[in-house]
């Protein structure tokens, strides 16, 4: 076994804009293979934890080149506008549709942007069974409205939609749910449930909302997604799975809708606590070790949780900064966790993953300085 040695692992160093993080993969891909030094895993995470300009990354936005046969003063004026600032003396406040709210990420994203003066559009499956956002809407004279979405559903996606006479300038698709098993245990059922509302719940809502997006050469798409959606682990495959083609999708729409002036972004949290986080930090029976220990681990990294605000923050930030930059890292723990990820080859992460309990327990307390054993 090799021991001090070093990998140079050019990945992602591009997109990720931001000094701190570019920082931080570096030194995250410069780690010892096998961990024998000083736990500089540790010492990433912990200076991504007091680093706050670590915890969003974001360019500015270019200028938007004139598609062929469209107006270009219309689109270099779109270009400029961004949502939250002055135009003029006017503050241009968008319309943003967001969906999920009822809990963890989607309801501090509604709350975040409503008390920063934007126009929500709270979307929840159950409004009657999550009664607080309203409530808190109410007593601080908030403008949310909140409206049934249940995007699994094709008709309720159409109803929804076109049940709001407003233009819709930003849509934030935050509604998920996570599945955990073997791949082996997993019903096939739930792995096409995680799929069709992750990923094609995002696109139903998208297909939705681009026709007005394109006419009006203006718009702001951003995705919640994951770190899972660049990095796949056991029991998580399936929600990795829907990730992974949400990213997939996401990335292909950027491209296309770009000449649009229709602005596309992933944000990718790692850990965040929220009723999510905390399912997945009980597992099922499994006859796979991986199940019972991935819990361990989100319980450990749940010990010192962090509040699903930091995404509301990057996902406010995005649409009032008028960034082009795909994607977004918010919160201290997903930057490091995907460059940590990225300092091993695809081998070195399988054969992590398959470790024996006691040796993965190990390199847990080695990499992240977390005794998962004991959460
Ligand atoms: N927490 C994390 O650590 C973390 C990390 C990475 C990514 N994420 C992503 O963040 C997003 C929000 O999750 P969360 O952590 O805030 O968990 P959460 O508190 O469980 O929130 C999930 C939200 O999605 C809603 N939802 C589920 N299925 C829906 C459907 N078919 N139609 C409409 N809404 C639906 C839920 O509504 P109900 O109340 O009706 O179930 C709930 O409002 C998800 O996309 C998740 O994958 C979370």
């Amino acid at each position: 076994m090799r021991s001090y040695a070093t990998r140079h692992v050019a990945v992602h160093a591009a997109e990720l804009e931001t000094p701190a993080i570019r920082d931080i993969e570096r030194a995250a891909v410069e780690l010892p293979i096998n961990g024998n030094t000083p736990d500089v895993r540790q010492s990433v995470l912990n200076k991504a934890r007091t680093d706050p300009a670590s915890s969003v990354s974001t360019t500015t936005a270019p200028s938007i080149p004139a598609r062929p046969g469209t107006n270009s003063a219309t689109s270099s004026s779109n270009s400029k506008l961004q949502f939250g600032k002055t135009l003029g003396t006017i503050p241009y406040m968008p319309n943003v549709l967001v969906t999920g709210c009822s809990s963890g990420i989607g309801f501090a994203t509604a709350l975040e942007l409503a008390r920063a003066g934007h126009h929500v559009f709270a979307t929840m499956r159950h409004p009657e069974r999550a009664p607080q956002l309203a409530h808190t809407a109410a007593s601080e004279k908030l403008s949310i409205k909140i409206l049934p979405l249940d995007v699994d559903s094709d008709e309720s996606v159409n109803a929804c939609f076109q049940s709001i006479a407003e233009p819709i300038d930003v849509l934030v698709n935050n509604a998920g749910i996570e599945v955990h098993g073997s791949v082996e245990e997993l019903p096939l059922s739930s792995m096409i449930a995680v799929m069709n509302t992750n990923c094609f719940g995002a696109v139903r809502c998208i297909k939705a909302v681009l026709p007005q997006m394109r006419e009006r050469q203006s718009g702001c798409i951003v995705n919640v997604s994951s770190i899972a959606g660049r990095i796949a682990n056991s029991p998580l495959g399936a929600y990795s799975a829907s990730k992974f083609a949400l990213e997939a999708f996401c990335e292909a729409l950027a491209g296309e809708v770009k000449p649009f002036n229709i602005r596309v972004a992933l944000i990718e949290p790692g850990v965040q606590d929220t009723r999510m986080a905390r399912d997945i930090s009980t597992g099922p029976k499994s006859i796979y070790p991986q199940v019972e220990r991935f819990s361990a681990f989100i319980r450990a990294v749940l010990a010192d949780p962090v509040s699903p605000d930091a995404s509301a923050t990057a996902i406010r930030h995005v649409i009032e900064s008028g960034t082009w930059q795909l994607r977004h890292l918010p919160g201290p723990n997903a930057a490091p966790f995907v460059g940590w990820r990225a300092s091993m080859t695809d081998e070195e992460w399988v054969d992590w993953n398959a470790l024996g309990d006691d040796d993965w327990y190990e390199a847990v307390q080695r990499d992240f300085g977390l005794d998962a054993r004991r959460s």
